[in-house]
């Protein structure tokens, strides 16, 4: 098996960590995650993670509290899930650093990007934690930012549904299923996929991006050898 990319930016919703349980940390389920994490990485490629964390906390969901103290809440639960996956990663014996954009030296390294790139050039899962340390972002921006920053080949963005739909698939069973998108036609038609400002991110970054299912987490593996699952975001036009 060969890979597609040489860096990638795995991004994982912190549901996904909480398995069947819908809170919290599901060990199992996180295990299953980072045996296809490993596997992945195992084919050599350089491999950036972000995790959110909804699974604790959504910073949105609470419209009495403070939008900044509710995200920064958000910000922590991050925290929870990256040393979740440090924990499992290591067990397997796959290197790893957690880099916080929060400082919280005691827990893990601060965010610094150019020790980020020695990192994954020294073949050490880079997890970065804690969102972009500035409430009003999602971590999906995180993802994008930090592809960027790191210039990842892609996003890769595990989701609950295995690819964009122009409609919940679950309510609507007729949803219209896409297998390529453009930046612009995610925006234009609206579709839940990024929030508009990590998407915008993407499209003036260049970065593409595959929607995938995590349902089965061995996609992460055929994500990175390029199977043809999920949709794929870029800036072509010919579907
Ligand atoms: P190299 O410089 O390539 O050798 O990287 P390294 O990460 O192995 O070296 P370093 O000495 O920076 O880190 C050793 C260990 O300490 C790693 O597990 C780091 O994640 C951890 N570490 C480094 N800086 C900090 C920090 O500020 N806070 C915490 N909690 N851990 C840190």
């Amino acid at each position: 098996m060969k890979a597609k990319y040489h860096r990638v930016m795995i991004k994982l919703s912190g549901e996904a960590l909480a398995g069947d349980d819908g809170f919290g940390i599901n060990s199992s389920t996180v295990k299953k995650i980072c045996t296809a994490i490993k596997s992945a990485y195992d084919l050599g490629i350089e491999i950036a993670v972000v995790v959110g964390g909804g699974n604790f906390w959504r910073g949105r969901q609470s419209n009495e509290m403070d939008k900044s103290t509710a995200d920064y809440m958000g910000m922590l639960a991050t925290v929870l899930n990256a040393l979740a996956l440090q924990d499992s990663l290591e067990s397997m014996d796959v290197p790893v650093r957690v880099q916080t954009a929060i400082e919280m030296r005691e827990i893990a390294e601060p965010y610094i990007k150019r020790k980020a790139m020695r990192h994954l050039e020294k073949k050490r899962i880079v997890i970065f934690a804690a969102g972009t340390g500035n409430p009003f972002f999602t971590t999906d921006t995180t993802a994008a930012l930090r592809a960027a920053e790191i210039d990842a080949d892609i996003i890769l963005l595990a989701k609950n549904v295995d690819a964009v739909y122009d409609s919940d698939p679950n309510v609507n069973p007729n949803a219209k299923r896409y297998s390529n998108l453009t930046y612009l036609d995610v925006i234009n038609k609206g579709l839940k996929v990024m929030d508009s400002t990590a998407i915008t991110l993407c499209m003036d970054n260049c970065i593409p991006i595959l929607v995938f299912g995590l349902k089965d987490p061995q996609n992460i593996l055929r994500a990175i050898t390029g199977e043809k699952i999920g949709t794929l975001i870029n800036g072509d036009d010919d579907e």
